[in-house]
């Protein structure tokens, strides 16, 4: 697929999302409620997951990413840290097949050279069992950040260009970690925080917004639909004005 920047081209505006972005926030809160360890929280959270992804494939999302472990999030205590890389393990271990079976395809980006050989191996393996698959490419960012994501792209653009000092926004994106991808047409995020935590900060530049007080784990499909409803009701402009976009459809 051809990546299309949308500061470059107006993009198409789709009545259904292609492509919906989530930062699952609010598990560790969900948890602190109900008096539990914070890890209870991750737990349920992978379940919410689950739900999401199928509905996904019902509603012809296309592409569904999920923010999972942040380049910040390693500044948390080392427990917490040590269980999330081995939920992720399990999950991994346990949604793999499942997933192969309903023809969605796994990927997962960041920089994955923080993790140890054995996650790094299943989640390669996983890719590539799922290369082909079509119905819902589902991606996890994990020790992904936004800066992260921009400065790799520029290290390797530059070593494509020897000697070359000036740039285009097109030379840029084809490094991004996410460029087989579309821009998110929406972006979610659970957790009551309205903030976007270095997560895809080139790829949202023209992303409809959606915030929500629900906690992850309770994160639903009524929820998911919501977001959509709201979408379905923004005027995507990409800087021209209301009265070209009318025009456009008359
Ligand atoms: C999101 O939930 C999951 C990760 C960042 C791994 P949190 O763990 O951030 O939950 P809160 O924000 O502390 O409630
Ligand atoms: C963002 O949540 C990262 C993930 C959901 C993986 P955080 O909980 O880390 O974000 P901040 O620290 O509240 O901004
Ligand atoms: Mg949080």
């Amino acid at each position: 697929m051809k990546y299309t920047s949308s500061t470059t081209e107006v993009p198409d505006a789709p009545q259904v999302p292609r492509h919906v972005a989530m930062i699952m926030d609010g598990n560790g809160r969900w948890a602190t409620k109900r008096f539990l360890p914070r890890v209870a929280g991750h737990v349920k959270g992978v379940e919410a997951v689950r739900n999401v992804v199928e509905a996904c494939i019902n509603r012809g999302i296309e592409y569904l990413t999920l923010f999972a472990f942040s380049s910040e999030n390693w500044r948390r205590p080392e427990e917490e840290v040590s269980l999330l890389m081995r939920l992720f393990m399990t999950a991994l271990e346990r949604e793999v097949s499942k997933m192969h079976a309903n023809n969605i395809r796994l990927r997962v980006v960041g920089d994955l050279t923080r993790f140890d050989d054995k996650l790094r191996t299943m989640i390669a393996n996983a890719e590539r069992k799922t290369a082909n698959n079509t119905s819902l490419t589902v991606t996890i960012c994990a020790n992904y950040g936004g800066r992260w994501d921009v400065m790799q792209a520029v290290g390797k653009m530059v070593a494509a260009h020897p000697g070359a000092t000036d740039f285009s926004e097109e030379q840029l994106a084809p490094h991004l970690a996410m460029a087989y991808a579309p821009e998110p047409d929406l972006f979610i995020r659970t957790g009551g925080e309205q903030r976007i935590s270095n997560f895809l900060l080139w790829q949202l530049a023209y992303t409809e917004l959606f915030f929500t007080d629900t906690y992850w784990p309770d994160f639903s499909i009524e929820r998911l639909d919501e977001a959509i409803a709201s979408y379905q009701h923004r005027e995507r402009r990409f800087g021209r004005t209301g009265a070209q976009l009318a025009e456009k459809k008359n």
